[in-house]
């Protein structure tokens, strides 16, 4: 796993939900009752960019069709039989860092 440093000009204490180019691929940062996550920003439904969704009870809900994704797990709502990819953050004395894993990482952990 790659760790990234994200530029994150906001204050971390009060909710906000911004798209991020990390590692290749595009997140939303949320920030949610003062706690930081990040997610996939493409819903898997039909591909609608989640940073212009809203987030109600630690749900990220897509603008489009109003699908819901748990912060923590990635898990879709009731019924939907869908995930989004989370990923890990970390808040270091020099800032905020998010991990990625690449392909390669998916790969040996998917082996062990
Ligand atoms: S595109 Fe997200 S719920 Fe349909």
């Amino acid at each position: 796993m790659k760790w990234h440093k994200l530029k994150v000009t906001q204050d971390i204490t009060r909710p906000f939900i911004i798209k991020e180019k990390v590692g290749g691929k595009n997140l939303c940062i949320v920030s949610f009752e003062s706690k930081l996550y990040a997610v996939a920003a493409t819903c898997p439904h039909a591909g609608a960019d989640l940073s212009e969704g809203l987030c109600v009870r630690k749900l990220i809900v897509c603008p489009y069709h109003r699908y819901t994704y748990d912060l923590e797990t990635g898990k879709g709502g009731e019924g939907q039989n869908d995930f989004i990819e989370t990923y890990p953050i970390e808040i270091r004395d020099d800032g905020v860092y998010i991990g990625v894993n690449s392909v390669w990482d998916k790969l040996k952990n998917g082996l062990k």
